[in-house]
Order: structure tokens, then C-alpha cells, then sequence
């Protein structure tokens, strides 16, 4: 990767219509690896405690885990720009919301990641404001999947459409620098996309966004369960890891994944 890629690059990526990819990394090696290959985000997400810790959600994880893994991924990164979600809990409040931020972003973050709508937007403000982008993961909220009851698909209703529609763009309006969209309908992604002018990532949210992600694990074909997004491009690949990332990369950037078959209508 010639240039560092920052918040500005994705956004001149949007504005031209050139797909950006984005994968979750959580050691030094495999952000490496994912540079090498011309992955543009890497996301140390709090998923790592699903497929590192074995737990059954996103739940258990604490911030401690989150700095833990953000400082290894920083040691092996080469450009890409950095995320850190915030993990469930970690932003429940503003001053602990503040602090926390403010440690991940000493570990080597960019850039962090809160789910949530219209009850983040304060939140979102005051980071901003901070100097500390934020992307809202709205849709399928892993962090809340006990009121949501399960990981289903979000934004069938209308209504519930709209209100998320509503909510990006009130987040972009209170300061948001990226939209993540989690097993949406492709036609409600394509809406979001459009009303907003800040980057839009989408994971189970079909092609019409700005850039993908998956989680590392589901790209090498080696996590337990298969969403219906969720690709292994280990098969298409000659040089085992490098090639099945690199043969990730080429199908977002080319516009062959996500197709049909990864989408929600
Ligand atoms: O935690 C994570 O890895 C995520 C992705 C599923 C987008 O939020």
C-alpha cells in the first residue's frame, strides 16, 4: 500500500464510486497479511470474542481485550486505516464513553465503532467534536441481540426502514464519518448510501454500498456457522491466506461480491 488510507481516502473513494474493502484483524501477522493484499480498513472488532474467546456473543468482551488486540494489530499494520469498536457497555455513559474512546485511540485506533441510532448521537457529537471520528454500526446490532432476539435480518418493516434511514442521517448530521450496515435488505443499504455523503460499509447489506467487510474468519472458510453473506474465498486462492485475501479484495473491488445469493431483499 503506497499511502496511508484516512478517513479523506475513503471519502474520495465514495465520490468517485471505487469499492473499498475493509476486513476484522486481530493480531499483528494477519494485518500484515491484509495489507499486503490491498485491504483498506482493518476492524478489530469486538466479534474477536465469538472467534477468538469462544463465547456465544459479543458480550463478554471487555476493554482490556479490545486495547489488548488493537495494540497488536497496530504493530503489524501497513496503512491501512485502524478501527476499534467499542465494546458492549464501554459507552453507556459520556465520561466513560470519552475515556474509553481515548484509550483505544492511544492503542493505535483511528477511528472507533459504536452500535446504535438516535440514542448514540450525543455520544457520537461529543467524540467528534473530540477529534475521535465514530462509525455507527446500525442495522443487526450484535451488542443488543438479546432484545433483538437473535441475529436476524433488520429493516423488513417500513417502518422500521425508515427509522433507520432517519437515524444515518441524523448520525451524519451530529458529526458520524462512517455508516456500518449489518444484515439490512439490499434495497434499505442502497437508500442509506444514498441519503448520506459519508462512507458506508456493509457486511449482509448487499453491493450498492461504499465498501465490505467480513469477518477474517468467514473469508478463509474457518468459523462454525455460514450467514447466508458470509463467503470462503480460500477455494479461488493458488498461494493459500495471502491469495484467498488478495481473491477477496479483486471480487469487491470488481463488483462479483457481494451478488445476489449474499443479499437480503
Ligand atoms: O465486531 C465485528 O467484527 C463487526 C463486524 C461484524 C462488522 O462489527
Amino acid at each position: 500500500m503506497s499511502k496511508p488510507v484516512t478517513l479523506y481516502t475513503l471519502q474520495e473513494m465514495k465520490r468517485i464510486g471505487e469499492k473499498f474493502v475493509c476486513i476484522t484483524a486481530y493480531d499483528a501477522l494477519f494485518a500484515g497479511i491484509f495489507c499486503k493484499a490491498g485491504v483498506e480498513v482493518l476492524l478489530v472488532g469486538d466479534s474477536l470474542g465469538m472467534v477468538l474467546q469462544g463465547h456465544d456473543s459479543t458480550l463478554p468482551v471487555t476493554m482490556d481485550d479490545m486495547v489488548y488486540h488493537m495494540q497488536c494489530v497496530k504493530r503489524g499494520n501497513i496503512g491501512a486505516l485502524l478501527i476499534a469498536d467499542l465494546p458492549f457497555m464501554s459507552y453507556a455513559s459520556p465520561p466513560q464513553t470519552l475515556e474509553n474512546a481515548a484509550r483505544l485511540m492511544r492503542a493505535g485506533a483511528q477511528m472507533v465503532k459504536l452500535e446504535g441510532g438516535a440514542w448514540i448521537a450525543e455520544t457520537t457529537r461529543q467524540l467528534s467534536e473530540r477529534g475521535i471520528p465514530v462509525c455507527a454500526h446500525m442495522g443487526l446490532t450484535p451488542q443488543s441481540i438479546n432484545r433483538i432476539g437473535g441475529f436476524r435480518v433488520q429493516g423488513r418493516d417500513p417502518q422500521v426502514a425508515t427509522t433507520i434511514i432517519e437515524e444515518a442521517r441524523l448520525l451524519e448530521s451530529y458529526g458520524a464519518s462512517m455508516l456500518l450496515l449489518e444484515c439490512i435488505p439490499q434495497q434499505l443499504a442502497k437508500a442509506v448510501s444514498a441519503s448520506v455523503s459519508i462512507p458506508v460499509i456493509g457486511i449482509g447489506a448487499g453491493k450498492d454500498v461504499d465498501g465490505q467487510i467480513m469477518v477474517m474468519h468467514d473469508v478463509l472458510g474457518i468459523s462454525p456457522i455460514h450467514p447466508r453473506f458470509v463467503k470462503n474465498f480460500l477455494p479461488e486462492s493458488t498461494n493459500g491466506i495471502p491469495g484467498a485475501i488478495t481473491a477477496y479484495v479483486q471480487a469487491v473491488k470488481n463488483g462479483i461480491f457481494p451478488a445476489a445469493e449474499h443479499s437480503y431483499d
